[in-house]
């Protein structure tokens, strides 16, 4: 059990966006020079782009996972995962990230909510399985052998997000929500602080910016994610 500003911790969950990788090289995807600054989401990340123009999002996706090979998880990844280790309490951590980082962070527990760039998905058979170097629709599926049927393993702008059910019941029973590096603009992540509310949580937002949902948190720390979350960690592990 922790005290954080008075209130007893016992059960966390961490939500993380782009801004918590963002200090290991890895673009994000609202702010200048973000992702979307030079892709249209629509044309990209979604079922339809996808049917429309398969070979450009292939490359999309493979160009993102090659990039894994030459970034490192950074000390907000490493604080994270220390939380979760040597926390007496509870920490559920989920990710709308699809990058490799929390892992390399060491995290045990990562709820990819949007799926993950190393995982691609067979339509023909169901397996998810890792990612082939630079896979397209010629690719055979290491899986049932079939040519054309693997897509990233993402979930795209129109579809359900993983592991909505695990998610909502952990914020149901947590004591402190803590959302780092995300604009709170897409939903559900960005909702996720207005459950956490309900539970009567203690909900804290990290981020070097206001996001779309800033008001709905009690506290904010506003600054680098590698600052900040390090210093909320020591607090948390100090009690
Ligand atoms: N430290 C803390 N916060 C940071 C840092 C940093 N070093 N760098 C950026 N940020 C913050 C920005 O201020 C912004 O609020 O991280 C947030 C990044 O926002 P987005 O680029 O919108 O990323 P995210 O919130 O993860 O996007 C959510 O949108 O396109 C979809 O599926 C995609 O998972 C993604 C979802």
């Amino acid at each position: 059990m922790a005290r954080l500003n008075g209130h007893a911790v016992n059960r966390i969950v961490i939500l993380t966006g782009a801004g918590v990788s963002a200090e290991s090289g890895l673009a994000t995807f609202r702010d200048s020079g973000g992702l979307w600054e030079n892709h249209d989401p629509m044309l990209i990340a979604t079922p339809e782009a996808f049917a429309r123009d398969p070979d450009l999002v292939y490359r999309f996706y493979n160009a993102r996972r090659s990039q894994l090979d030459n970034v490192l998880p950074n000390a907000a990844h490493r604080a994270i995962a220390r939380l979760q280790q040597a926390f007496s309490g509870d920490v559920f951590l989920v990710t709308q990230n699809v990058d490799d980082l929390h892992e390399r962070g060491g995290s045990g527990q990562v709820c990819h909510m949007h799926g993950q760039l190393r995982s691609m998905l067979c339509k023909k058979c169901g397996a998810a399985q890792p990612a082939a170097d630079d896979y397209d629709r010629s690719t055979r599926c290491p899986r049932c052998g079939v040519v054309g049927g693997l897509r990233p393993d993402i979930v795209w702008f129109g579809e359900i997000p993983f592991h909505m059910d695990t998610i909502l019941a952990r914020l149901r029973v947590c004591d402190l929500f803590i959302a780092i590096g995300t604009s709170g603009v897409v939903y559900p992540a960005a909702g996720f602080v207005r459950e956490a509310v309900v539970s009567n949580a203690l909900t804290i937002e990290v981020n070097r910016e206001l996001s779309d949902v800033t008001g709905l948190f009690h506290l904010r720390r506003r600054g680098m994610a590698t600052t900040e979350v390090v210093a909320l960690v020591e607090e948390l592990l100090a009690d």
